[in-house]
């Protein structure tokens, strides 16, 4: 077997993960959801859905890659030990490479929108108005054109390979986004209206608290680490034997939900600011809107009322937005990739290559029955796939998978482990707590 690729260092798979995890999801989803959920007490319920199903769900994930150093199918079908076990193992790791791939497809579409309006604010700088109204105006060849441009971004990176592309991209780009982040949070927080969204943010409503919010809550945190989908089975995959996982597990959700809450003193009071300078920010039923107009209506009023220095904020923030899904796009390609290059024996670039011009064609379909597939996709992949897989990865880890030869694993890289919390709680919890509570959480969210 020729060698596998892997992260050169620790620092790299920490901006990979976190790459992976930090995306739409930290800086739009988190934010809007928290402002329309009762401020802080979503905040609350958020990180306690973030450290007790999220982090032992994702060193689920993490613990089965670097164990089976493969992809999501081989790896889930290695541990399994009986014939039966390996067919229901060859059916969910499919599953989940292909809601990796339909995440990517509608994934790519709004990370094309975050593009086209990023070079908007160079075109309204020098004064091109025709190709900035064009740039900002939803129609089919606009959509399809900045798609293309983002998946063949997305495929450039990837077809690199782990560390010459996946790693040493989110290196590059993962401070970056944390200065745009913070220079931009000093800004808007200096300007008029801004205290009035920190109110909003960090003061707690906590009669808001419902299972509603609960579920919210908690499809966001999978959501946000990337979850079932084998993105950081593929990732762990890629983990020196000598690495702690519970550690660069635990680093990876902490960067992710600092990341997040960072991000709500960003956008909740860019909101605010916009309502003080006129721009309606809630919609005819009252409620705070935090769709797709909140990012391309509201802020990008909120930029011009700003004058000159606005079109640098534009840019900053479209940059933010950019980076943000590039470091998470990425991730959702190798996990196909991983397995079309691993499991057909042509070479990744090959395998970049044909993924890619099919999760293409799939974003191109959703873009030709917009108004019938784009929530649609969004919802069966987000809303339903992702927790039923994060349970599915559960029982695999927790039920399926020998229990001794987990525990080694735990161990490689974390020789004490033995005297640790993790160890005494995590085995049994990823048994019986994970799968129960997202199970029963999942019922809920879809009788109710
Ligand atoms: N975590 C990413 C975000 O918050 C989205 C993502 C989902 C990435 C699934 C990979 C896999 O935007």
């Amino acid at each position: 077997m020729s060698s596998r690729e892997q992260f050169s260092s620790k620092t790299g798979f920490v901006m990979a993960a976190a790459g992976s995890a930090i995306g739409l999801g930290n800086i739009w989803g988190f934010p809007t959801q928290t402002a329309s959920n009762g401020g802080a007490a979503f905040v609350v319920v958020y990180f306690s859905m973030a450290l007790f199903l999220a982090y032992p769900a994702l060193m689920a994930e993490l613990i089965i890659g670097r164990y089976a150093r493969a992809n999501m199918v081989t790896a889930l079908r290695l541990i399994s030990p009986g014939a039966a076990s390996k067919a229901i193992a060859t059916g969910v790791g499919f599953t989940g490479v292909i809601i990796a791939s339909l995440i990517l497809s509608f994934y790519a579409i709004v990370a094309g929108w975050m593009v086209a309006f990023l070079l908007e604010s160079i075109t309204s700088t020098i004064g091109l108005d025709s190709v900035s109204s064009w740039l900002t105006t939803f129609s089919f060849e606009r959509n399809m054109i900045f798609m293309a441009l983002f998946m063949t971004l997305t495929m450039s990176i990837v077809a690199s390979g782990v560390e010459g592309g996946i790693e040493k991209w989110s290196t590059r780009l993962m401070p970056m986004l944390i200065v745009i982040l913070i220079s931009l949070i000093i800004y808007v927080t200096t300007q008029e209206g801004a205290s009035e969204g920190l109110e909003i943010y960090l003061v707690p409503d906590f009669s808001q608290i419902n299972p509603a919010l609960i579920i919210d809550a908690m499809g966001q945190a999978f959501f946000s680490l990337s979850l079932g989908v084998g993105t950081m089975l593929i990732y762990g995959s890629y983990l020196g034997k000598d690495e702690s996982l519970p550690k660069l597990g635990a680093a990876v959700t902490l960067i992710d939900a600092s990341i997040a809450f960072t991000a709500g003193l960003l956008i909740i009071p860019a909101i605010y600011v916009a309502k003080y300078n006129g721009a309606e920010v809630f919609s005819d039923s009252g409620l705070l809107i935090a769709g797709p107009d909140l990012i391309f209506q509201v802020l990008p009023s909120l930029f011009s009322s700003m004058g000159s220095a606005g079109l640098l904020v534009a840019f900053a923030f479209f940059s933010l937005m950019t980076i943000a899904s590039l470091t998470s796009s990425i991730s959702m390609l190798e996990v196909p990739v991983a397995l079309a290059a691993e499991e057909t024996s042509s070479g990744r670039v090959k395998a970049t290559i044909v993924i890619g011009s099919i999760v293409f064609g799939i974003s191109s379909i959703i873009l030709v029955n917009f108004e019938l597939l784009f929530d649609f996709v969004i919802n069966l992949t987000t809303v339903y796939s992702q927790p039923l897989l994060g349970v599915m990865l559960c029982i695999f880890a927790g039920w399926v998978w020998h229990r001794n030869t987990l525990l080694k694993e735990i161990q490689s890289g974390h020789p004490d482990i033995e005297k640790s919390l993790f160890w005494k709680i995590w085995p049994h919890y990823v048994r019986f707590v994970c799968p129960v509570l997202i199970l029963a959480a999942f019922i809920q969210s879809v009788v109710a």
